[in-house]
């Protein structure tokens, strides 16, 4: 196996005992395995709408030279992978959602692409953890400098990867086959901050409250927060203009 990079103990939702985890680099090799994972989260998932699946073709670019790959082990078995892509020129690089056009700034940019935890596994922050790790290992090859990721309103778990790696929401728009999407951002080397004394917060499932205040007002998204039973999004101004075109 590739090398190791983070182990310790995993709660298991189904039995409540502790079993040993490692997070490691995946390889083309585990292509199987993901591709396994992916198949009992899609199997298992309450809400079709939080997830589209990668194709094979997709998953393997990202363990081979086109991204990077990073799974979690519980003896020999994946429960979870996070992977990361370098779109380059292709027409679904999220960098044009932004009106970048420049080829080179469009190489640059990377995709935080598919995460997913078996539900056996869930519980642990093991997205969170990988995203980590990814971020640094496709950090140590220097090629990429603009972040994005899309994310449903309403998965939780995957918002609060992207605001724990300090990414902010920019857009939310209609993706994948007719989804609402929220697209995440952050410049690696000049990051968006925000001036929270002009906090606004929102529903997340308000679609067209979040759109104003994105496109029109011109607010980044931060943070969640809880609200009793529901999450509201906070958004902010950014505290210095930004390179980018963030209105619609
Ligand atoms: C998304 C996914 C990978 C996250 O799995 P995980 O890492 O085990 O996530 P956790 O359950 O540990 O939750 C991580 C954080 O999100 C929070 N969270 C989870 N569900 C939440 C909810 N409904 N409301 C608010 N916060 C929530 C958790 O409280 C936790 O934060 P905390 O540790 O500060 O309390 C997993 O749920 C999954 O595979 N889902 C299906 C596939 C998918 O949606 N992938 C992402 C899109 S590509």
């Amino acid at each position: 196996m590739a090398t190791v990079l983070e182990t310790g103990l995993l709660r298991n939702q189904e039995d409540g005992r502790e079993y040993p985890f490692e997070i490691a680099e995946l390889t083309p090799d585990n292509l199987d395995a993901v591709w396994g994972v992916q198949e009992v989260v899609v199997d298992t998932l309450e809400d079709p709408a939080l997830y589209y699946p990668d194709p094979k073709e997709l998953l393997l670019q990202c363990l081979g030279n086109r991204g990077v790959t990073i799974g979690t082990f519980v003896g020999q078995k994946l429960v979870g992978f996070r992977s990361i892509f370098f779109p380059g020129d292709r027409s679904d690089n999220l960098g044009l959602d932004l009106g970048m056009t420049d080829p080179e700034l469009l190489h640059r940019v990377a995709h935080l692409e598919r995460a997913a935890v078996i539900p056996a596994y869930r519980g642990n922050r093991l997205q969170i953890r990988m995203t980590s790790h990814a971020i640094r290992r496709a950090s140590a090859s220097g090629r990429w400098r603009y972040l994005f990721s899309t994310v449903a309103p309403g998965n939780f778990a995957s918002m609060k990867d992207k605001f724990a790696v300090g990414m902010v929401i920019v857009k939310l728009l209609l993706k994948y086959a007719d989804y609402w999407r929220y697209v995440f951002y952050q410049d690696i080397k000049a990051p968006i901050t925000v001036d929270e004394a002009t906090k606004t917060c929102s529903g997340s499932r308000e679609i067209a409250k979040q759109r104003e205040i994105l496109g029109r007002i011109g607010l980044v998204g931060y943070a969640q927060e809880r609200e009793g039973e529901s999450v509201v999004v906070c958004y902010a101004h950014p505290s210095r203009p930004t390179c980018m075109v963030l209105s619609d």
